[in-house]
């Protein structure tokens, strides 16, 4: 059996042979070929939100929708939520394979060393609203460190690219406690480093007048949980971003700030504070019914948490999720909302609406309430995950950098505005 593609355009009788490769990857640039006469551009895909198109070869993230399965580096997700940390499955997914001791001691070392920010950061952060949403302080913060460290602009060598690499996973917590500080208006906390990654961050969230924060450990690990489901997705809007911002050979910084601006939209990284907000504005039990019609009446209104892009049968991260929430609210108390989100899961399981377009639960149906049941307000969310995509994101952009298939990312469009004419005095328009 031969591994090629002939393909007979009917426009002129003519057929061609393109070689199919991997399994079932034709490269769209061998459609070009395909030409009605010379003057044509040839035949071109049209993929507005790139279902079908592979934009890059990665090693990172395999994710199978439809049998649920998700995997860092082939590690599957249930078996590093069970047994891992956040820092040792970032270290996995930077470098590939587990660390031994010694190799996950000086990362931790690395990544601790660089948690404090530089005093001028404080004062840009200083200089935001009062009411700044979090994750606008965050991103544009991220961004703003390209100007702090220009040696980032050096994204071919590969020690200026490892020390912004331990940049960014160590200091986007503190830039996050303190967009949260900020915002009500307390004073900034120091890292503590004797603390772990996922402790100290609630040490520079939470404390208060103590001369050490005491974590609780519970709260510490469902926290470690939710970074290491959240690290990495393959090649979701987010990381899309930071891959084509990248392409254009921009320092990571300025490419994460792109990143972290996609992960803000209510789709994406947005979705858990949305789902929050639809929770309490249901209210009670008793109003999920009318909800559920109102989402099926197609109005615009979605059950946020609900449906994936790519997860057609159930996300793997949401079941794990569940598990930590219970874990959770055995600490701080059950949070309220989660009747409801109860039952709106159990109507949206057994309805044909959903069950019929495969909406099932997603990891953000139940993330916002253990955030919500742990003290985050929910502008904090997307930052949440935010800190925990930061890994996933720059593994991804240096995996597209050293890729020596990489150019400048430049879709192609299909024009339909107006033909060519001529400029209109302003008289005569
Ligand atoms: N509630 C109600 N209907 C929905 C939902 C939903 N949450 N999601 C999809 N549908 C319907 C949609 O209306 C469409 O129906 P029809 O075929 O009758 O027009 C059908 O299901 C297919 O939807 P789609 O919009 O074509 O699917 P998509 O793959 O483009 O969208 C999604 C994926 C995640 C954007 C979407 O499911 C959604 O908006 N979900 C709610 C937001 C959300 O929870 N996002 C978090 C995603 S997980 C975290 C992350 O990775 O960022």
């Amino acid at each position: 059996m031969a591994d090629t593609l002939t393909i007979t355009d009917n426009r002129t009788g003519k057929q061609y042979e393109v070689p199919v490769a991997e399994g079932g990857v034709i490269r769209a640039t061998d459609l070009r070929q395909i030409k009605t006469d010379k003057d044509d551009a040839g035949l071109m895909t049209y993929d507005p939100a790139f279902m079908n198109t592979a934009a890059c070869r990665s090693r990172i993230t395999y994710i199978d929708g439809d049998k649920g399965i998700l995997e860092y580096r082939g590690y599957p997700i249930d078996q590093l939520a069970e047994h891992s940390t956040y820092l040792e499955t970032a270290y996995l997914i930077m470098f590939g394979e587990l660390p031994t001791d010694a190799q996950l001691k000086t990362w931790t070392q690395d990544i601790t060393l660089h948690t404090m920010l530089h005093e001028n950061i404080k004062k840009l952060m200083e200089g935001y609203q009062y009411d700044a949403h979090p994750m606008g302080v965050f991103l544009s913060t991220v961004g703003a460190f390209s100007t702090f460290y220009p040696d980032a602009k050096q994204i071919f060598d590969e020690q200026s690219r490892k020390k912004q690499i331990h940049r960014l996973i160590a200091k986007v917590p503190t830039i996050a406690a303190y967009a949260y500080r900020h915002s009500i208006g307390r004073p900034y906390n120091n890292p503590d480093n004797d603390l772990s990654f996922s402790g100290n961050f609630l040490n520079m969230l939470f404390k208060m007048t103590e001369l050490k924060y005491k974590v609780n450990p519970v709260l510490e690990r469902a926290l470690d949980i939710l970074f290491i489901l959240h690290a990495d997705h393959e090649q979701n809007c987010s990381t899309t971003a930071m891959r084509v911002i990248g392409s254009s050979q921009a320092d990571p910084y300025s490419a994460m700030a792109g990143a972290a601006a996609a992960l803000y939209g209510p789709l994406h990284g947005g979705a858990n504070e949305a789902v929050l907000r639809m929770l309490k504005e249901i209210g009670s039990i008793d109003n999920v019914p009318g909800f559920i019609k109102r989402v099926k009446g197609g109005e615009g209104t979605r059950l946020m948490g609900f449906g994936h892009r790519v997860y057609k049968s159930y996300d793997p991260r949401a079941k794990i999720i569940k598990k930590t929430a219970y874990e959770v609210f055995e600490v701080t108390g059950k949070n309220p909302l989660l009747d409801i989100a109860l039952e709106l899961e159990r109507i949206a399981l057994e309805d044909e609406y959903f069950v019929s377009r495969k909406l099932y639960p997603n990891v953000d149906f139940y993330s916002g309430l253990i955030y919500q049941a742990m003290g985050f307000p929910v502008e904090m969310f997307a930052v949440l995950f935010a800190i925990a995509r930061t890994v996933g994101w720059v593994a991804q952009w240096e995996e597209m950098l050293l890729d020596p298939e990489t150019k400048i990312a430049r879709p192609k469009q299909l024009y339909e505005g107006a033909t060519t004419r001529d400029y209109i005095p302003m008289s005569n328009r």
